[in-house]
This record gives C-alpha cells, structure tokens and sequence, in this order.
C-alpha cells in the first residue's frame, strides 16, 4: 500500500480534535489531521460526550464530503484492526464492534463542502461500561500512532470497494432491528446497505440516519 503524504497536527490535550480542526480548515484547503493524546471536551454522535482519557486514540481528519464518508471511515477501521488479527463488526451507520462491544466511535460533522470525521478508538482503557478495547482484545503489540496511520492508509487507499467491504464487516444486515429515526420509531429486518450509505429494509424502506438497535428474537 503506498504510503500518504498529509499533514498531522499533533496535540498534547485538547477540547476536541473536531473544534481544533473546524478552525483550522477555514485556513488550510487540503486534507489533514487533527490528533490528540487526551481531549477534555470529546463529543460523540447525538450531543452525547465522549469521555477521552489518555491512553486512548483521538484523531479529526478534514476532508472532501462524500455521502459514504461513513461507510468509508467504519472500513478503513475495520481494515486496520483486521490486520492486527482483531475481528471487528460494524454495526450502521459507524459503530465499530469487537465481540459485540463498541471499541471505536465515529463522528462527522460537515463544514460547508468538507467533513471533519472524528474517530476515538479504545485502546488502553474501556472509558464506557459494555465498550472494549485494543488491550482486551488482543495481545499484539502496536502504538497508536502506527495504528493511525494504518487507518489513514486504508482511507485514502482508493482501490477499495467501500461499499462490498462494508457489507463484509457489517452485523446488521440480516438483523431484526428498530431504528431511532428524527420521524420515529422504525422496526423491520435490514436487507441491505445501498449506494448511498442507507440501510434498506426488506419492506423497502430507506433510512439515512438514525440509532439502531439489533433485536433477539425475545425483544
Ligand atoms: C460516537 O458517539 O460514537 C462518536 C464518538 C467520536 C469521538 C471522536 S474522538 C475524536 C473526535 N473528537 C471528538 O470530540 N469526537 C471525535
């Protein structure tokens, strides 16, 4: 895989990666990276915070808005710890499962024509009760920066068919599920991920945001 050549800003602590880079892009038009080895203000999906102790991977990439930017980051996530022998899931839209446990969080905001896609990744610790981490996971050794860059290597790999591999990781295709959506509640069984990153029920409905919750059969 070629090696890529894009700018890193490295922070000690910071509020969030995503507000240090939101000010950054208003000055810088090309891609690059916001890392941070603890963040005191980590926010997650929906206003929920995320707690960012040291020991854990934080990091903000700007870059073009593509509508399967978030099908694209669970990938290049999913490719990364594949590599390290983990066998990751990716529950939709961008959860990043080990065993069924949450390790990775994905979160993108959109900036006019660009998105700061903000990724925390356990790796020493499981701030969350029911989440997992590297260190739980796996006895191999690799320093986060090595697993940064492995994640920055599969997103900007352009060979990939982002979609198919998404397909291949995903745990909620196939599931009974009920879908926290901005118009309500939705329940089905998921048929598919399509073209543009929703998720396709089998009575044909199409989803392009909400939470999701994989049902048993006893729910
Ligand atoms: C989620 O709720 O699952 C998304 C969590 C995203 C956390 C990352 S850590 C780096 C970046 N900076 C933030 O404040 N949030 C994202």
């Amino acid at each position: 895989m070629r090696s890529i050549q894009i700018k890193i800003y490295k922070l000690d602590t910071t509020t969030s990666t995503n507000d240090v880079a939101k000010k950054i892009a208003k000055i810088k038009s090309d891609d690059f990276v916001v890392r941070a080895n603890e963040q005191t203000s980590g926010r997650g999906r929906k206003g929920r915070s995320w707690l960012s102790p040291i020991g854990g991977l934080y990091f903000t990439i700007c870059t073009d808005y593509d509508p399967l930017l978030s099908i694209k980051t669970g990938v290049a996530i999913a490719s990364a710890l594949k590599k390290l022998d983990i066998d990751p899931s990716l529950k939709w839209p961008n959860d990043v499962l080990v065993n069924d446990q949450k390790i990775c969080g994905i979160l993108i905001e959109i900036i006019e024509k660009r998105a700061l896609v903000g990724i925390g990744l356990n790796i020493d610790s499981e701030p969350i009760d029911d989440s997992t981490s590297i260190k739980s996971v796996t006895d191999k050794k690799n320093s986060s920066e090595n697993l940064m860059k492995s994640i920055l290597r599969y997103f900007y790999d352009g060979s990939i068919d982002v979609l198919e591999s998404y397909r291949q990781y995903s745990s909620t295709i196939g599931k009974d599920v009920r879908i926290e959506t901005a118009s309500g509640m939705i329940t089905g069984k998921v048929k598919d991920i399509d073209e543009k990153g929703r998720l396709v029920l089998e009575d044909g409905t199409k989803i392009i945001s909400g939470d999701v919750i994989h049902l048993r059969p006893s729910d």
